[in-house]
């Protein structure tokens, strides 16, 4: 067996994929050498070595050896008391946090084929008895376990970053990897991505052998063990979102990258060690250096007390989220570095906004009659709605006019988006159907006491857009003034207690079911501006433009939040057919959507504002009741000041119709209708994924099953090269999108949208 350290993988090294130049990807070896010229060597004052190593760099994303990292943060002290503090004020508005009880005891088919149990209160218990004890050796121990608890949620739309988890360090590995079949029909292996690149553009001369160990484990085993760090909670999703994949990439650095094994999404939260070794099947070796990935200015810091000092925000009051977003979702981070097409992909027939949605077509005589849609985000923002909804209003009728009878929807890496946009796609291809669409939110006394408030003030006044005062539009479009939403029937709520409840369910209590109205005279307030097809200017869309059997939706599991909505529309509602792509090497059937499926996110910094409204905004002989109520938790800023981006909770649950079980859609397991295997080529060109997937909806191939599927149990252990002409500017393309690992701001995590 050779061993070879090596920094990067077969030293290539890639410009961003931008159009602005940006230096390539480091190379950590120049490190070292600035690290002994400058004589940063002091071992005991790790954070100096760092500091020496991040200015040894010209690159805008800097990096410096993961141990390094590692060593450094875990020399910041820990502020006992600090810590105490922000684990109390962190808990009013976990409160929010709508599964917490079905989290705790969950139905027995998500514990055996989805996720454990976890009591999210009891853990925040724990972790304050641990710092009473005196149990956690600095910040990045007490950080950690409090990144991990709130973490194992498995919600996407769920999270706390602590600072020391990622305000200062982010981790990465710089091989990425694919899980690929060798032939659709073998069971997949993995391989270094790089390996793929080479065989599928004929440009190795070895043959690449897949990947049987990693640091020593059978490489499978680790793998799903390292998925776990993924924001999805379904297990085959999160083995996929381990891998590079196109519809990732094609996010830019709003996507997660080259999946969370290279660092990618939350991938970038955990240490990876110091190095990683892979073993291949063909007995040779490599060991890689990991990395960090620098976001603050370490120029003076010697010590993990200074970084403490200049860092850690114990009493810095930081400045909470405003409330003048009605959703009270994140500011969405669209990449300015989307290249115009994304690697991979052909030219769209029909291009969206910054490749959140493009409409193709596949470039081949046998799949002339489909149109393909694709969706990696329900993400716009305010000035990409427009154009986001727009694209489907053209794309449909120009592939209807072209003969396109069929439509491939691919949703994979949809993350989610405006809700509302879900509802207005379904209503574009559904005209005649009204959207179910049921959520709660847990009911606790907060949510009451600001229902009351914002009702109270909101039904004073008429609902009109036209209200030149904003604070009475910011109430009354809110979900608090009960005259938004419809309840479970499609009729008006007659007062706040009428929408509160509550409701019990698995021993925890919820709101009354509401639905979205959709003729609502705020709608275009929390549509981003859209008008929902079927209404307004738009009730002449009457047409079904495609039959449901004529509609595919394709997934990688990938798909969260507004993606779960649309989807349990077009599924439960229209009877759409679903195809999941890849998932671990079995061949057991698996889930399509794998993201979280609660319906809505609230910052804290919203629900923050929320709480301070609802005193702000009552009649002066009440503020004082307000005000000396549970309201009173929502004025510390120690959650906001000592976590990396917004912390946020999944606010409201969805649930199936005719289903009065009470069992939100995030813990019902769903498998696809049909399963396919990533093949070697589907990494580099989609297309080859939507002909697979035409093939199997509507040409008699075959998807994925036990016992008849492929006649071999085969595993790959090899590639063979692609036969064909090479597009060496899509090959240089697939390179680039590489260097996006090393990218400071790549999210593609915790902050889904609903
Ligand atoms: C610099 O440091 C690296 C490791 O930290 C070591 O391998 C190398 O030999 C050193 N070079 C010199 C010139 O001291
Ligand atoms: C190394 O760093 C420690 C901690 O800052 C310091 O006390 C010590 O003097 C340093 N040693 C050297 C040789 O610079
Ligand atoms: C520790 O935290 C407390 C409370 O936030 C703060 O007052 C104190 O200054 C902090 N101590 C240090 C050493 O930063
Ligand atoms: C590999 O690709 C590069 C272009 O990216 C080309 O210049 C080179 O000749 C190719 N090598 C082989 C062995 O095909
Ligand atoms: C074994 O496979 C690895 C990974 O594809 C490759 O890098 C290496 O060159 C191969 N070794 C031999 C001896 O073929
Ligand atoms: C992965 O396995 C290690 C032990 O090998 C364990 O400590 C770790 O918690 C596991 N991680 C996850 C996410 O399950
Ligand atoms: C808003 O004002 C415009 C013109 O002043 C009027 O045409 C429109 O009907 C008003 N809309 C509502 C909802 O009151
Ligand atoms: C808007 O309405 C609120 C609540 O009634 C009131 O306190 C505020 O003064 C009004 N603002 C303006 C500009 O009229
Ligand atoms: C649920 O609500 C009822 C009455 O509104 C209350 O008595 C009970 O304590 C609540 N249960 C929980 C778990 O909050
Ligand atoms: C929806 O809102 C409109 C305008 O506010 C209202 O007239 C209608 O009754 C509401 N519909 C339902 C089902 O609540
Ligand atoms: C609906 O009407 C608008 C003009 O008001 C027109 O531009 C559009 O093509 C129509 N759409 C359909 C589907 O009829
Ligand atoms: C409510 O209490 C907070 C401090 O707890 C105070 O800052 C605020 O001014 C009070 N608001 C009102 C309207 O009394």
């Amino acid at each position: 067996m050779r061993v070879a350290i090596l920094t990067t993988f077969f030293g290539f090294f890639f410009a961003l994929a931008s159009s602005a130049p940006v230096a390539p990807a480091p190379k950590l070896h120049v490190l070292h050498a600035r690290q002994n010229a400058t004589g940063a060597t002091n071992t005991t004052a790790p954070c100096a070595s760092v500091s020496s190593a991040y200015f040894g760099q010209v690159n805008p994303s800097p990096t410096v050896p993961a141990q390094m990292a590692m060593d450094c943060i875990k020399s910041v002290p820990l502020n006992v008391t600090a810590a105490k503090i922000l684990i109390k004020d962190i808990r009013p508005f976990i409160q929010w946090q709508s599964t917490l009880a079905y989290l705790k005891n969950p139905p027995v088919e998500y514990v055996t084929k989805i996720q454990a149990a976890v009591d999210i209160m009891a853990g925040l218990d724990y972790i304050d008895a641990q710092l009473t004890a005196g149990a956690y050796s600095g910040e990045y121990d007490f950080g950690s376990s409090l990144y991990q608890l709130i973490h194992s949620a498995h919600d996407g739309h769920f999270s706390y970053i602590p600072d020391s988890v990622g305000n200062i360090f982010t981790f990465g590995r710089t091989v990425p990897l694919v899980s690929v079949s060798e032939d659709g029909q073998m069971l997949p292996a993995i391989f270094a991505y790089v390996d793929v690149l080479g065989t599928q553009f004929h440009n190795i001369s070895y043959t690449p052998s897949a990947v049987v160990k990693i640091d020593g484990q059978d490489a499978n085993t680790f793998l799903q063990n390292w998925s776990q760090w993924g924001s999805l909670q379904d297990r085959d999703a999160l083995y996929n979102n381990v891998f590079y994949e196109l519809a990732q990439i094609s996010l830019g650095a709003s996507g997660s990258a080259t999946g969370t094994f290279s660092g990618g999404g939350r991938g970038r939260y955990v240490y990876p060690g110091a190095h990683t070794t892979l073993t291949f099947a063909n007995g040779t070796s490599r060991t890689f250096q990991n990395y960090a990935r620098v976001l603050v200015n370490m120029r003076g810091i010697q010590t993990g007390e200074d970084l403490q000092r200049n860092y850690f925000y114990y009493d810095a009051a930081a400045s909470a989220e405003s409330i003048s977003n009605v959703n009270g979702e994140t500011p969405v981070r669209v990449s300015a570095t989307s290249p115009s097409t994304p690697p991979g992909y052909p030219e769209a027939v029909v291009p969206g906004p910054l490749n959140l949605i493009n409409g193709y077509y596949i470039d081949s005589p046998d799949y002339n009659d489909i149109a393909v849609l694709s969706v990696p985000s329900f993400v716009s923002n305010s000035y990409a709605e427009s154009d986001f909804q727009l694209t489907t209003t053209r794309f449909i009728p120009k592939a209807l006019a072209d003969g396109k009878t069929k439509l491939i929807i691919d949703l994979s890496a949809n993350g989610g988006g405006t809700i509302l946009q879900g509802y207005d796609m379904f209503k574009q291809l559904f005209p005649s159907i009204l959207p179910y669409g049921a959520t709660r939110f847990r009911a606790h006394e907060a949510v009451d006491l600001i229902g009351q408030s914002y009702s109270a003030l909101g039904s004073k006044y008429p609902r009109s857009l036209n209200d030149t005062n904003s604070t009475i539009v910011g109430v009354q479009s809110t979900y608090f003034d009960y005259e938004t939403d419809a309840d479970v029937n499609y009729h008006p709520f007659t007062s706040w207690p009428d929408k509160y409840g509550p409701v019990t369910f698995n021993g925890d209590n919820f709101t009354q079911i509401a639905r979205w109205n959709l003729t609502d005279t705020f709608i275009t307030l929390a549509s981003g501006g859209i008008e929902i097809t079927g209404y307004g200017t738009r009730s002449n869309f009457t047409t079904q433009p495609f039959k449901a059997e004529n509609i595919v939706i394709v997934y990688d599991g990938y798909c969260a939040s507004t993606c779960t909505i649309f989807s349990e529309l077009m599924r439960q509602q229209a009877g759409v057919k679903t195809i999941a792509m890849g998932g671990r090497s079995n061949k057991n059937p698996i889930q399509a959507v794998g993201g979280v499926k609660g319906t809505n996110n609230y910052q804290w910094g919203y629900i923050q504002g929320l709480a301070q409204q609802a005193v702000e905004i009552a009649a002066p002989d009440q503020q004082e009741r307000y005000n000396k109520s549970v309201l009173a938790n929502y004025y510390t800023d120690a959650p906001f000041s000592r976590a990396s981006g917004s912390p946020g909770c999944n606010v409201r649950d969805g649930l199936r119709q005719d289903d009065d079980s009470g069992i939100p859609l995030q813990f019902r397991y769903e498998a696809a209708d049909c399963r396919l295997f990533y093949t070697p080529e589907m990494t580099v060109d989609a297309t080859a994924i939507w002909k697979a997937a035409a093939d199997a909806q509507w040409n008699g191939g075959k998807c994925v099953e036990s016992g008849s599927y492929g006649k071999r149990d085969e595993v790959t252990t090899r590639l063979s090269r692609r036969t064909g002409a090479v597009d060496w500017a899509q090959k240089k393309r697939l390179e680039e999108s590489l260097a996006l690992e090393t990218n400071p701001n790549i999210s593609g995590d915790g902050l889904m949208l609903p």
